[in-house]
């Protein structure tokens, strides 16, 4: 397949471009190819020719977004359309990833695909608004929610936990903050499985089971042999961080399973990643700040 990555060079890109060696793939970071320059975007898809595009490219820094939430609907809801509209023209299909934070958290079960979204910050709300302009404006498209990604290539909350823990000797994390922690290296195989089939719509694609953010880091410290490390727990309230997160939004992937597309439990996910890190000696960088 020919397939067009927008947002390649983050840390679900790169994974992507790995899970699809052996098919034709541009995937061109953000200095190459701005998704909210309209004319570069057109150039880039018409140029390329993909028969998929993989819209990953988003402003993911949730209190980022928080403090400039005009800035996160033009880079996450325009800069969406724009690629939509590029795809449109082109006659290429678009698989546009989203999030568990479209959802408010109110459902105390797993939300499924058909949910009505409901977002409670301004990431949310943006990534909603991408996930809008691509309902609206194709017809061969996939929307795909998932959840708490990490994997190789960046530093990200496995790696912070360890720092941390190695660092301060004890850890704070809040309990009121649940979903399925996600490897990207299993993502990005679900996603290949999936743009091989015409079967639009929307996915539900994370690691299965949840836990809170505080569970999780206690299986990474388990899994890193730092399970002594006392983990107190707290709230988001208590925490004060400057955004809301959903205290329940993990996702049941109902339309997926009906495909064969399914990812294992997010423990032995989580367990071959650290594996990997380890043997691949990946020095975690410096974090304070683990939530
Ligand atoms: N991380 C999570 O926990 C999570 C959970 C659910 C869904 N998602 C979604 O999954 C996708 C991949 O996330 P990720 O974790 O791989 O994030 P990431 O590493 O931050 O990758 C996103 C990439 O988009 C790029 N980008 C930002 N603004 C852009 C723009 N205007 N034009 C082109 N590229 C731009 C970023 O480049 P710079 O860094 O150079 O700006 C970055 O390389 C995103 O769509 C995100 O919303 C993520």
């Amino acid at each position: 397949m020919r397939v067009l990555i927008t947002g390649g060079q983050g840390q679900l890109g790169r994974a992507l471009q790995a899970a699809l060696a052996g098919h034709e793939v541009s995937a061109p970071g953000h200095a190459e190819l701005d998704v909210t320059d309209a004319g570069k975007v057109r150039e880039a898809v018409r140029g390329f020719g993909p028969e998929v595009v993989i819209h990953i490219a988003a402003w993911t820094d949730t209190a980022g977004c928080e403090a400039d939430p005009a800035r996160a609907l033009q880079v996450n809801g325009e800069g969406t359309r724009i690629a939509a509209e590029a795809c449109a023209r082109a006659g290429a299909a678009m698989l546009y990833v989203s999030t568990n934070e479209v959802f408010d958290g109110e459902k105390a079960e797993p939300y499924h695909e058909e949910d009505e979204p409901n977002p409670i910050n301004a990431y949310g709300r943006s990534k909603l608004e991408g996930e809008r302009y691509v309902q609206s404006l194709l017809e061969r498209y996939y929307v795909v929610r998932t959840s708490w990604l990490y994997g190789p290539g960046r530093v990200s909350f496995p790696e912070k936990i360890v720092q941390a823990a190695r660092e301060q000797g004890q850890l704070r994390l809040v309990t009121d903050e649940v979903a399925s922690p996600t490897w990207t290296v299993d993502l990005a195989g679900a996603v290949v499985r999936l743009i091989q089939k015409p079967a639009w719509g929307v996915y539900h694609l994370s690691n299965s089971g949840y836990c809170s953010r505080l569970e999780w880091a206690a299986e990474i410290l388990r899994l890193s042999g730092l399970e002594g490390i006392p983990v107190e727990p707290t709230t988001q309230r208590e925490f004060g961080a400057p955004y809301r997160k959903a205290a329940f939004s993990a996702l049941a992937n109902v339309r997926g399973a009906r495909l064969g597309i399914e990812l294992r439990p997010w423990q032995e996910a989580l367990a071959e990643h650290l594996q990997t890190s380890r043997s691949d000696s990946g020095a975690a960088a410096p974090a304070t700040q683990v939530n």
